[in-house]
């Protein structure tokens, strides 16, 4: 689709709040519909000590319990990809307040891919069906009176969506803050030309479109910040803005993942994001564990 396929309505304000998790400087958010008490949480975080193996819900209960006190519904929680450096607590806050719990429609490349790296066996399902939404592009859904809808947004991985929702965008890793840049492009599945041309159809949103990320690491010192829009990335972006060309952006961010070490939870975020956010299931002893694929990344 081009963007002006899209149904853009910038009349629309919802209301949105942030909760910034310092382990894995990923943004997750409320928003909320103005007009009603119906709100989404789009991509949250499960806290993990890797090192203990221990999963606890500090950051997931503070969202939680931000829903429970002012009153509001909860009718969808979206995951913008399957993430690499952070575990999504979705089916945790799902199982306490409802929703529905929606991702991309190319999850099942992403679960194909990871499917045969993690060697699942068949109790995995590489269908999707661990979501209760898969979404094409351009596809729409409400959150109360609002209208969101989900733009493919290929390049990070294979199933980014970047989600609409009136006049604010979830962005996910597609972009970072302007003088952040962007993400990698070099996870299986990734294309930092497929990125390159993800990031324009973004960027032809319009100007006072606010962008949220799903991510910022405060580069050079400065305080974490989350919130941008698309003609200041437009404008000052450090890798796509100011009218940088494809070739340009392919060579530098091809250059820079090649230095990049691995996300340090990338191992147990992917073997539990691929389900949707669910751990692996328990083995024979009713114990659940995370594997560690040698030389397989
Ligand atoms: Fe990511």
């Amino acid at each position: 689709m081009s963007t002006t396929d899209y149904p853009v309505d910038m009349s629309v304000q919802p209301e949105v709040t942030a909760f910034f998790d310092a382990a894995t400087n990923t943004i997750s958010y409320v928003v909320k519909d103005p007009a009603s008490s119906a709100c989404a949480v789009v991509d949250s975080v499960m806290d993990i000590d890797y090192a203990a193996g221990r999963i606890t819900y500090d950051h997931a209960d503070q969202i939680i319990r931000f829903i429970q006190n002012n009153g509001l519904t909860l009718e969808w929680l979206i995951e913008t990809h399957v993430h690499a450096d952070h575990l999504s607590a979705a089916p945790y806050i799902q199982s306490k307040l409802g929703g529905k719990l929606g991702i991309g429609d190319k999850i099942t490349v992403v679960q194909d891919t990871f499917g045969k790296i993690f060697n699942e066996g068949t109790e995995f399902q590489r269908d999707g069906s661990q979501f209760d939404c898969l979404f094409a592009d351009g596809d729409t859904y409400t959150i109360g009176s609002m209208t969101a809808f989900a733009m493919y947004t290929p390049g990070h991985t294979p199933a980014c969506m970047v989600h609409v929702i009136g006049n604010a965008a979830f962005v996910g890793d597609t972009l970072f803050m302007p003088d952040g840049g962007s993400a990698r492009a070099d996870f299986p599945g990734g294309d930092a030309g497929v990125l390159y041309d993800s990031i324009q159809k973004v960027l032809a949103l319009p100007d006072d479109m606010r962008l949220f990320m799903c991510h910022d690491y405060g580069p050079d010192g400065r305080d974490i910040r989350w919130e941008t829009t698309v003609g200041e990335e437009k404008a000052h972006n450090i890798h796509v803005g100011g009218g940088k060309t494809k070739e340009e952006f392919v060579k530098f961010r091809t250059e820079r993942d090649a230095q990049l070490d691995m996300p340090k939870l990338i191992i147990p975020s992917l073997q539990v994001n691929m389900r949707a956010g669910q751990l692996p299931p328990a083995d024979e002893s009713g114990k659940r564990f995370l594997k560690v694929p040698l030389n397989g990344l």
